[in-house]
């Protein structure tokens, strides 16, 4: 593949070569793979940018130099802004910044064992663990619980940390079509010898929206003895009594489902995750989950940040109702433009595009018209399956979501698309 387009790769490679261990090899193949892979995500219109923020205020905020309004955050309670959250995280440091150690070394503050203490009982499970971030957890948790012989069957559109997790962790993974609890099971039949097995799904699925079949789940989990893992990253706070979350929601309980994810990126609004559970289950990946015993705690002031927005998060029933309503506006209106909208009840509402090129030209038109909504491509969705990924929030308004109805619509006419009601 040709890489004369891409000078920077060309310097590196001059230096590279230069260097005398490099100058004894046929070929300096490293920035070849990399000059490879690059040109065939600017073939496929798959390049990813990273944006930069530089202010943000409610849903406002300025993306390189210009004033857009977000709707492709997870703030989906608004709570990274809130002055309580602010202000707990400003006090929480007057001791230092870092944690300066893991937790089993001496990085364990007060402040982490209130934060697990008050998202147990907020979840009505016996115990709570916290991790650096939803991603390692669940690369810690499954590494920590499967080994070699066993099986691991996850929904097909399952995060990627899931799917990760299960590739590391030895055992065998088994993929299921997404949603499909009988799918699952016939999985797990293929489960044989003497090897344990577990049941991994995102509670509320990342790039859809939809909620997973958890009531299923767990009935096939009770008479056939897997694990059940939710990782509940989009649903905690958003959905449930209380904002406990899926499968809260779905009337389970600990006996259900022994392990959930909760992370506090998202509806939270701040950083890190938990993993609340079964008490002897929690116990175990807290002396045995390598991405807790060799990773330095969050710093104390987070987890003072987080336990206030958990405070909050539990009785923003107002926050909620709003949210709700937006989304079913949201919805409305959608469907009377006749936009393509994935079924979903949650704040992450897909609008497909499936060409990757249409969601590009269809994100960049919304940009142009003051809306933030990022175009979502394969790998993170399956091929043919790019989308716009909307999410809503609490601090939007109405007529905020209403522009951004009709702005899609336009942006839909401006790609060429027929509408659905056509
Ligand atoms: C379903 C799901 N699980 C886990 C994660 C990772 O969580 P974190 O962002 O805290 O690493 C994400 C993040 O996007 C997610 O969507």
């Amino acid at each position: 593949m040709r890489t004369s387009s891409i000078p920077s790769l060309h310097s590196a490679r001059r230096r590279w070569a230069a260097a005398p261990a490099a100058a004894a090899r046929p070929e300096v193949r490293w920035p070849q793979r990399i000059a490879d892979s690059r040109a065939a995500r600017d073939i496929a219109a798959r390049r990813r940018v990273r944006r930069t923020v530089t202010w943000r205020e409610g849903m406002r905020c300025e993306v390189d130099g210009r004033e857009l309004l977000n709707f492709c955050s997870n703030d989906y309670l608004g709570l990274s802004q809130h002055a309580q959250v602010i202000a707990a995280l400003r006090d929480g440091c007057v001791e230092g910044v870092g944690s300066t150690a893991s937790a089993l070394v001496c990085g364990h503050h007060a402040l982490h064992a209130t934060l697990e203490r008050e998202v147990a009982d907020w979840l009505q499970a016996p115990a709570a663990l916290l991790f650096g971030s939803g991603f390692t957890a669940n690369l810690a948790v499954l590494q920590a619980l499967l080994q070699g012989g066993d099986t691991c069957v996850q929904d097909r559109l399952n995060h990627a940390s899931l799917i990760d997790a299960a590739k590391l962790s030895g055992a065998t993974l088994r993929r299921y079509p997404h949603g499909d609890a009988d799918g699952a099971a016939r999985q797990l039949a293929t489960h044989e010898g003497d090897g344990l097995a577990l049941i991994a799904t995102d509670g509320v699925f990342s790039m859809d929206g939809d909620v997973a079949p958890l009531r299923e789940l767990a009935t096939l989990a009770r008479t056939h003895d897997p694990l059940l893992y939710v990782d509940d990253a989009h649903g905690v706070g958003v959905l449930g009594p209380d904002g406990r979350g899926s499968v809260a929601d779905a009337g389970l309980s600990t006996q259900d489902v022994p392990l959930q994810l909760a992370t506090l990126g998202k509806a939270l609004g701040t950083y890190g995750a938990l993993v609340a559970g079964e008490a002897d289950l929690v116990g175990h990946l807290a002396e045995t989950a390598r991405g807790h015993v060799y990773s330095t705690a969050l710093p104390p002031a987070l987890a003072a940040a987080s336990i206030a927005a958990v405070r909050i998060a539990r009785t923003a029933n107002d926050r909620r109702a709003t949210l709700h309503a937006l989304i079913q506006r949201f919805r409305d209106g959608a469907n009377e433009h006749g936009l393509d909208v994935l079924p979903s009840t949650t704040p992450i509402q897909a609008v497909m595009a499936f060409d990757d090129r249409i969601a590009l030209r269809m994100s960049q038109v919304l940009e142009d018209a003051g809306f933030w909504v990022s175009a979502i491509r394969p790998p993170t969705v399956p091929e043919g399956r790019a989308r716009l990924r909307v999410t809503l929030t609490a601090l939007h308004t109405e007529s905020e979501v209403d522009a951004l109805v009709d702005a899609l619509a336009r942006a839909r006419d401006a790609a060429g698309v027929t509408p659905l009601s056509a």
